[in-house]
C-alpha cells in the first residue's frame, strides 16, 4: 500500500528524485575537463591570494573522488530500483517495513513459544504457585505495568493497588484476564447541577463517616439522604460499593482518590472517568494469563483469598 492519496505526487518525487541524481552526473560531465588534468597548477590559480603568498590554486578533484563521486550515483539508482524510494514505485524487491515488521514479531513469538509452551493446560490457581510463571509474569508487569500501577503494584491516585485485597472489579481470573485484554473504564457521572455545594459537602461527611474518619455528625446525617437518592444505584445501600459497575467500596478505608472533604466534593461535582487501556493488542494470550495468575497471586498468597487491609 503506498502513502499517496493522488498518482500524480509520486510521480513528481519520482522525477524530482532522479532528476536530483541526473543532475549530479551532469556536474561531473560539465567539469570533465578537469578530469584529464593530473598536474597541480594546470588549470592555474584563481588569482586569490592570502597573507602575501597564499595563492587559491584550481586543481581537479582527485580521481579516487571521481570514481566514489559516480559509484554513489550508481549506487543510489542501483537502491531505487530494488527498493521503495521513488514515490509509489515498491521496488522489485517488493520490500515494506510493515513486512519486516510482521516478520521480526512472528520470529520473536515463535522464539517465546518454548517458554509458554510448558504452562499450557496449567490452572491459573496452579500457575500462581510456580515460582518460574511467577517470575515471568513479575518482568510482564514491570515490563507493561508498572508505569501506571506502580513495580511494587500498589498503584497511585486513580491507578488501583492490586495488592491490597479490595478491588474495583472482582478478583477472580476471568475478570482479570478480561480487565488486561479489554481494559476498563470506570465512569461516575457528574452531579454539577443536580446536587448543590453544600449538599455534595455533606454527603462527603457521611461517606467518610462510613469508614470511621473524623466527620462532622449533623452534616453526615443530611448527607446520608442525598447518598441514598443520588448514589446507592451503585455504590450500594451500605456503601459497599457494586464491583460490576466498578464502584468502589466506601467504607473499607481503602481510597482511589482520596479521603478528603475536598476530593469527595470533586468526584461528586466533576465526576470521575478513569481508564485503562485494553492491552489484547499488545500481549498474546500466553502472557496475557501468566499476568492473570501474576496478579491472582498478589492477592490469593496459597490459593487462599488475602483479607482485605484497611489503612
Ligand atoms: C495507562 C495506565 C495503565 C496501564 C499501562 C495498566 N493499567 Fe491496569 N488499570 C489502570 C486504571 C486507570 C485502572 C482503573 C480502571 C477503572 O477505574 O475502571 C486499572 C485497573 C486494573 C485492574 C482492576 C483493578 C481493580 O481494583 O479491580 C487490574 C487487575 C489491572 N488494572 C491490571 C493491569 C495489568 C496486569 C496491566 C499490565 C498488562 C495493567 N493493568 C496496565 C491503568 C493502567
Ligand atoms: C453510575 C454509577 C455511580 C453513581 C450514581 C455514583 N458513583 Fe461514585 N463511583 C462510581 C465509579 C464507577 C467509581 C470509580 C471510578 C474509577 O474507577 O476511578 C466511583 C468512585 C467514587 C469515589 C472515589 C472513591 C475512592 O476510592 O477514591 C467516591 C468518593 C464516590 N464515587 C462517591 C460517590 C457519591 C457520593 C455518589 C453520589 C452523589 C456517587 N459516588 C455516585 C460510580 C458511581
Amino acid at each position: 500500500m503506498n502513502d499517496f492519496t493522488s498518482g500524480f505526487w509520486g510521480i513528481f518525487i519520482a522525477a524530482v528524485t532522479l532528476l536530483g541524481i541526473a543532475w549530479c552526473l551532469w556536474l561531473l560531465v560539465s567539469q570533465r575537463k578537469w578530469l584529464k588534468i593530473t598536474k597541480e597548477g594546470d588549470v592555474g590559480d584563481t588569482g586569490h591570494v592570502w597573507d602575501g603568498d597564499l595563492r587559491e590554486l584550481n586543481n581537479p578533484v582527485p580521481r579516487w573522488w571521481t570514481i566514489m563521486y559516480i559509484l554513489m550515483c550508481v549506487f543510489g539508482l542501483g537502491y531505487l530500483f530494488l527498493f521503495p524510494g521513488l514515490g509509489s514505485y515498491s521496488g522489485v524487491l517488493g520490500y515494506t517495513t510493515e513486512q519486516e515488521l510482521e516478520q521480526r514479531s512472528q520470529a520473536y513469538a515463535e522464539s517465546v513459544r518454548p517458554t509458554y509452551a510448558k504452562f499450557d493446560g496449567i490452572s491459573v490457581e496452579q500457575l500462581a504457585k510456580n515460582p518460574e510463571a511467577q517470575q515471568i509474569g513479575q518482568r510482564l508487569f514491570l515490563n507493561y505495568c508498572a508505569q501506571c500501577h506502580g513495580s511494587d503494584a500498589r498503584g497511585s491516585a486513580s491507578f488501583p493497588n492490586l495488592v491490597d485485597g479490595d478491588s474495583l472489579y472482582p478478583r477472580t481470573p476471568e475478570a482479570i484476564t478480561e480487565t488486561i485484554s479489554k481494559g476498563r473504564n470506570g465512569i461516575m457521572p457528574s452531579f454539577n447541577g443536580v446536587i448543590d455545594g453544600a449538599t455534595a459537602t455533606d454527603i462527603a461527611q457521611y461517606v467518610r463517616s462510613l469508614s470511621g474518619l473524623a466527620h462532622n455528625q449533623l452534616a453526615a446525617i443530611r448527607g446520608k439522604r442525598a447518598f441514598d437518592t443520588n448514589c446507592v444505584a451503585c455504590h450500594g445501600v451500605d456503601g459497599k460499593g457494586n464491583k460490576m459497575l466498578g464502584a468502589p467500596n466506601l467504607t473499607d478505608g481503602v481510597w482511589l482518590y482520596g479521603s478528603s472533604e475536598r476530593r469527595i466534593v470533586e468526584a461528586i461535582m466533576n465526576g470521575l472517568n478513569n481508564r485503562m487501556p485494553a492491552q489484547e493488542a499488545i500481549l498474546s494470550p500466553e502472557q496475557i494469563r501468566m499476568l492473570t495468575a501474576w496478579v491472582w497471586g498478589l492477592t490469593h498468597r496459597d490459593g487462599a483469598a488475602v483479607v482485605s487491609t484497611a489503612q
